[in-house]
């Protein structure tokens, strides 16, 4: 049987619904079930299964296959500088900042890393070369296997400044030919680590800037407030939290933060 034309039903996307949002806290409306369908198809290739439900039942008792399953479901859309405002904040903070203490930026929602390099290239820049490092983390398990790689494709390179595209990107050769690389002394002081934020992050340390853009829009607002207090424990007094310039916080119950400017808040107290 041809797996694209195995149908998902409306009782079966209810199943997945629920260990989606269970899973990654992201809410799938009605409208997403045919993209659902389609992002399945490879894994009920896999499995060579003829119905949705066969392969929901190995989801709902095998953890790997639901990691696979988030992997294929979760939007990964990114880019190199994405929202310039936020780079040009950065830069007023980090050219504040003391040279002798490291400069440190978690990227919480990195995908395949352009946002965590995007910022190591600007703390290159300013910072110089010992000061500063990125954690990049994500629940998608293939991104983070991307980002580690520092490897794009060569039209990718367009949204990077000209100075820094310079400096800090290698084109391909050979096979490479239509890519490019971020260069090693970039690569090296950015670490891609598995993390969940609906899950507290213990043992990540304290950073002076948390970029978390462009993913509450996948969560309803009861999970935008646990995801964002969850998130801000690893924020350091004085430091930012930066979420889209499309995205909004301030209808939720969230102590400790004052709004700075559109997307930007500090963290005041503990
Ligand atoms: C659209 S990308 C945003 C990438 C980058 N922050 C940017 O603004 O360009 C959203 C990312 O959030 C990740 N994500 C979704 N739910 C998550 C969760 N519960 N925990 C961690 N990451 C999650 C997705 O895997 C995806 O890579």
């Amino acid at each position: 049987m041809m797996v694209s034309s195995i149908t998902l039903s409306a009782q079966e996307f209810t199943l997945i619904q629920k260990i989606v949002f269970d899973e990654a806290g992201i809410t799938l409306d009605e409208s997403k079930l045919s993209m659902v369908q389609n992002r399945l198809f490879k894994r009920m290739n896999h499995y060579n299964f003829a119905k949705f439900n066969d392969y929901i039942r190995v989801v709902q008792f095998n953890r790997d296959e639901r990691i696979e399953m988030i992997n294929q479901i979760t939007t990964n859309e990114t880019y190199f500088f994405r929202e310039s405002a936020h780079f040009n904040f950065l830069e007023s903070v980090a050219l504040q900042h003391k040279s002798y203490e490291l400069f440190s930026v978690w990227s919480a929602a990195a995908s395949v890393g352009a946002e965590a390099y995007s910022i190591a290239m600007l703390l290159d820049e300013i910072l110089g070369e010992k000061n500063y490092a990125i954690l990049g983390t994500d629940i998608n398990t293939d991104v983070l296997q991307k980002a580690r790689l520092g490897l794009y494709p060569e039209s990718w390179v367009d949204k990077i400044p000209l100075n820094y595209r310079t400096k800090y990107c290698l084109k391909g050769k050979g096979p490479y030919s239509r890519q490019f690389l971020v260069s090693p002394n970039i690569i090296n002081h950015v670490t891609f680590k598995e993390a969940n934020l609906l899950k507290e992050q213990t043992g990540i340390g304290q950073f002076d800037i948390i970029f978390l853009r462009n993913v509450l829009i996948y969560f309803n607002d009861a999970t935008r407030e646990i995801v964002v207090n969850n998130v801000i424990k690893n924020l350091k007094v004085g430091g930012y939290l930066i979420i889209s310039l499309t995205e909004t916080i301030k209808h939720l119950p969230i102590r400790d933060l004052t709004h700075i400017e559109a997307s930007i808040y500090r963290k005041e107290a503990e």
